[in-house]
């Protein structure tokens, strides 16, 4: 298998190609602001089964569609006030909104599950440059096989995608870290599919509506929200005061204190406590202690406020029985 061409963003032709690619049917890792996508033209059926092929999706899960921009979305799913609202507010940028797909939406049906819903958002970085020069949509799931870390970097996409895509399109640390929150948007009332970067307290505000969880039972309707997810090789176990001997320490707001000698290898999502900074960190961190020879890694616990729950949503996928 050949080995994945890597663009750097700021290479003048780096675009070009990406597009290049897209347009043949190609598979494209790019960053995007929250974290890479492995992207490809969502109205071609065979570049989106090479999507679900090279990620070793265990089912069709339904993806993203990501565009440039809200006139564009308008052409894949039906808009009401609060959902324009919603989009005027946060696009480009981490939201993602499931809304009633549009009828004659240009996009593959194997993209969406089978689901009469789409899901969309307009993304920030690298992605917005190559949307704003495509002619469609860019369907485009974290960029990582199935079940592990999502990708911060470039070098996090290669880790587990090197040889099975086209190209990784390079745009640095995504800024973010933590994949979009999902909505979906209901007469009345949003229902919170997701948490991420986007938080409750700003979703009530833009729309004066309340926010409801799927009720425990109710149909999984984020197919790809499985219990266990992002996870590294090695057992993670949350909520840690300390590390035991020979655990691997994911610490938090330690303040540049020196790592507890106990743990076989630490890192701080965040020495001074700060919340954004640590989710920027998280999967990075995961990722760094996704090897082979570490089976034990220990989380300190991280507060359940604003982005914590977003965090601890993903840190909990990441312990959960496999
Ligand atoms: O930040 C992000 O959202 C990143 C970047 C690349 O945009 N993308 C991402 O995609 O996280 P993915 O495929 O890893 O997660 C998409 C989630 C899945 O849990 C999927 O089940 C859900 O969105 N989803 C997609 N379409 C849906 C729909 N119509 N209804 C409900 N959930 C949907
Ligand atoms: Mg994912």
């Amino acid at each position: 298998m050949s080995a994945t061409l890597r663009l750097d963003l700021d290479a003048p032709d780096s675009i070009d190609l990406t597009l290049a690619c897209l347009r043949a049917g190609g598979l494209a890792a790019i960053a995007t602001e929250t974290v890479y996508g492995l992207a490809a033209d969502a109205a071609d059926g065979a570049a989106v089964a090479r999507i679900f092929e090279a990620k070793g999706r265990p089912r069709f899960n339904p993806l993203i569609a990501h565009v440039a921009t809200l006139t564009q979305a308008r052409t894949f799913a039906r808009f009401d006030p609060v959902a324009v609202r919603l989009a005027e507010r946060f696009w480009p940028g981490p939201l993602t909104m499931v809304l009633p797909k549009a009828d004659d939406a240009p996009i593959h049906p194997i993209a969406l599950g089978g689901l009469p819903t789409i899901a969309l958002r307009a993304p920030q970085g690298a992605m917005a440059e190559v949307l704003a020069r495509f002619h469609g949509a860019l369907v485009a799931p974290s960029a990582n096989r199935s079940g592990r870390v999502s990708p911060t970097t470039a070098d996090h996409v290669l880790r587990t995608l090197d040889g099975r895509i086209d190209l990784v399109l390079d745009g640095g640390p995504a800024a973010h870290g933590l994949e979009s929150t999902i909505v979906r948007v209901e007469a009345d009332a949003l229902v919170l599919l997701r948490p991420g970067t986007v938080t409750e307290a700003e979703l009530r505000d833009a729309t004066g509506l309340p926010l409801r969880r799927r009720a425990p039972g109710e149909a999984i309707d984020a197919p790809g929200q499985l219990l266990s997810h992002y996870a590294p090789h090695g057992r993670v176990r949350l909520d840690a005061e300390a590390p035991r001997p020979g655990e691997y320490w994911i610490g938090f707001g330690e303040g540049g204190r020196a790592p507890p000698a106990a743990a076989s290898g630490a890192i701080d999502l965040s020495p001074g406590g700060d919340l954004r900074e640590a989710a920027a960190a998280l999967f990075a961190a995961l990722s760094l202690f996704d090897a082979p020879n570490i089976d034990r890694i220990a989380v300190a616990s991280i507060p359940e406020t604003g982005l914590g729950e977003a965090i601890n949503d993903r840190l909990r996928r990441a312990a959960a029985d496999r």
